[in-house]
């Protein structure tokens, strides 16, 4: 099964587990990126925002195209109870092109099930799977158990 995994990371756990499973599940990885400032307090409270009011912001063009894929991880932290602003502007462009599709999400506390349900309701179909992370699970790299569970249900 060809699998392509598309995440976006503010400050790197996303994109640690995005890399983690990669090499896992002999993945393609791709980042997303876009031009919005989110260093610092301002960035935190602007990326807050976005999610909230489920803001669309430009987003740079892909490397790897979904289409070419048997399954797309999408990859996202959790803000504000939701999907961040470039996941959901990643959602709404390519949702038409998965063939196939599951999540992950890395977060401090709590929203993940909002998150995903966000997630469904943008690609309009249920994820195949769906995994949820702690950050500091992230940091310590105390997730095996729960990758393995992961695999096994996109495997089905
Ligand atoms: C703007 C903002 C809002 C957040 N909101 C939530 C939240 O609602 N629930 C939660 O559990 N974590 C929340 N977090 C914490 C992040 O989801 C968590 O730190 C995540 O692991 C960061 O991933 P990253 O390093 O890939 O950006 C928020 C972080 C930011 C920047």
């Amino acid at each position: 099964m060809k699998i392509l995994i598309v995440y976006y990371s503010r400050t790197g756990v996303t994109k640690k587990l995005a890399i983690h499973l990669a090499s896992f599940l002999n993945a393609d990885l791709e980042e997303i990126k876009d031009q919005n400032s989110r260093l610092g307090l301002l960035g935190y409270l602007n990326s807050g925002k976005e999610a909230a009011l489920k803001k669309i912001i430009p987003i740079e063009k892909l490397m790897f195209n979904p289409k070419d894929y048997d399954l797309v991880l999408v990859g996202t932290p959790v803000w504000a109870f939701t999907i961040s602003s470039p996941v959901r502007s990643f959602l709404e462009k390519y949702k038409n092109d998965f063939k196939a599709w599951a999540m992950f999400c890395t977060q401090g506390g709590e929203g993940e099930q909002k998150t995903l349900s966000s997630a469904e309701k943008i690609v309009g179909s249920p994820a195949k799977a769906f995994l949820r992370l702690l950050t500091k699970q992230v940091l310590r790299k105390e997730f095996l158990s729960e990758i393995e569970v992961f695999k096994e249900k996109l495997e089905k």
